[in-house]
């Protein structure tokens, strides 16, 4: 029989974990002299270990997903009803808080219509990269298969998914990757020659273009895009560039795919990230912030002309979406989302993540003016990041174990940041905020002393 986990003693824990579960993303030697963290409960921004030490969670469940904060007991009665009343069914039927999650989402996205359940950010791209390979087949002969992905930009974890990412050592090893993934330079105008050109955004855009056009543009449907690029360094597009980007696709049939796995869901300030720059997707993909974590659920979200692509004559046998996915059954996901974003309108948190946002990146800068080794401050709403380099004017980038340093001396001081890790082979330099969407002045505060007493003993 199952005890109870109160029953449990702290040691024992540590113990069956150190045995036998293999973290993700984490060198295991490193545990062979210390002690898995394990986290054992959360209240607001808050999180205690198992030793009962409490953190500052400034990454929202490390990365980028708690956006309603821990402890909210009515998400987890709205999972538990719903998981009593009906678990599970496959969505080939429907279930009743999906379909009410699906209504209030597309109030969200005006344009949009069509909402396709699953559980995981990369699951949802790959439902993209699948609609885009079929449209090509029933529609354009075989044509138009292609997608074009950003360099830094990461679009997940299957194979798939990282063969659509621009992180050279996300992907390192884990090749032979999916053909028909095609590269192009990303927007960050701090690392860009040009960058400092008023038309910046609107050159790195016209790279899309000049891509399309290498490949041949009858081969090429979609191009797959973070609004603001997340792990690859907290990017935020230059002016004009969206709208660019908008015109080349138009010019050339080629879809528009958003992936909001971060973004979405209110962390920038708006629901979803491309509406701050006009920008019409055909597929939107979204997950970690739709249920803030309290259940797993992922959508991929299309426009009506494009479900409409896939209707056909029944006895046509292969000619709709025959993609399946088990776990985009769970109600539990969209009972949990439902809630979710309730408190988010209720809450106000949009006006609260514009205002404390902008709180958060003047904080920031005030240490850019006193350290010099913080090179640039980004960021929209509560998504912002600092990258570190060694000398302001090079803007040669900082060794990963330097950010590692200032993450581990935050973390002693009782506060959770994040950086940019294991993506690039130079480049992991960027320090990474995302506090939950209900913070308050005095946590951003108490986040940035913490960085302003680990940044005092950076030596490079
Ligand atoms: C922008 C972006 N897309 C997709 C993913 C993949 O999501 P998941 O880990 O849920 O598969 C991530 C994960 O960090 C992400 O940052």
């Amino acid at each position: 029989m199952n005890r109870a986990f109160s029953e449990y003693d702290g040691s024992e824990v540590v113990s069956s974990d150190r045995a036998h579960v293999w973290h993700h993303i984490v060198q295991h030697k490193l545990m062979q002299t210390t002690d898995p963290m394990v986290i054992v409960e959360g209240k607001g921004l808050r999180v205690k270990d198992i030793n009962g030490k409490e953190y500052l969670d400034a990454v929202s469940g490390g990365v980028w997903t708690v956006n309603v904060g821990y402890g909210r007991a009515s998400i987890a009665k709205a999972v538990h009803d719903q998981l009593l009343k009906m678990c599970y069914f496959s969505n080939s039927a429907g279930n009743i808080p999906g379909a009410q999650f699906a209504e209030r989402l597309i109030d969200k996205m005006p344009g949009m219509s069509r909402v396709y359940f699953s559980n995981s950010g990369s699951e949802a791209n790959e439902k993209g990269f699948k609609l885009v390979r079929q449209l090509a087949a029933i529609k354009n002969g075989g044509k138009k298969h292609k997608v074009i992905y950003r360099d830094r930009d990461y679009h997940g974890t299957t194979i798939t998914a990282l063969s659509a990412s621009g992180q050279i050592q996300r992907k390192d090893q884990y090749g032979p990757f999916t053909p028909g993934f095609v590269e192009m330079p990303h927007c960050m105008a701090y690392r860009a020659p040009n960058g400092a050109d008023p038309d910046y955004g609107i050159q790195a855009a016209k790279e899309l273009e000049r891509v399309i056009l290498e490949q041949g543009p009858d081969t090429v449907g979609s191009v797959i895009l973070e609004p603001i690029t997340a792990g690859g360094g907290v990017i935020t597009p230059p002016e004009g560039y969206f709208e660019t980007i908008q015109e080349i696709c138009t010019k050339y049939g080629v879809l528009i795919h958003i992936d909001e796995v971060v973004c979405g869901m209110g962390r920038t300030g708006k629901w979803f990230g491309y509406q701050h720059y006009g920008v019409k997707p055909d597929i939107v993909t979204m997950a970690k912030g739709v249920a803030s974590g309290y259940a797993a659920i992922s959508t991929t979200v299309t426009t009506e002309s494009l479900f409409n692509e896939f209707l056909a004559d029944p006895s046509e046998k292969l000619q709709y979406f025959r993609d399946i996915s088990t776990f985009g059954g769970c109600a539990g996901g969209p009972a949990a989302a439902l809630e979710n974003m309730r408190i988010i309108e209720d809450e106000n948190l949009l006006d609260n993540v514009n205002k404390m946002g902008e709180y958060l990146l003047g904080r920031l800068r005030e240490l850019q003016d006193k350290y010099p080794v913080i090179g640039d401050v980004r960021g929209k709403g509560l998504f912002v990041g600092a990258e570190m380099v060694k000398d302001r004017k090079s803007r040669e980038p900082v060794d990963e174990s330097v950010t590692a340093g200032v993450v581990a001396n935050c973390l002693q001081q009782g506060v959770m940041i994040g950086r940019t890790m294991r993506s690039f082979t130079e480049h992991n330099n960027t320090l990474c905020l995302s506090p939950a969407l209900v913070c308050t002045k005095d946590d951003l505060d108490e986040i940035v002393t913490a960085m302003d007493n680990a940044l005092a003993k950076v030596e490079l």
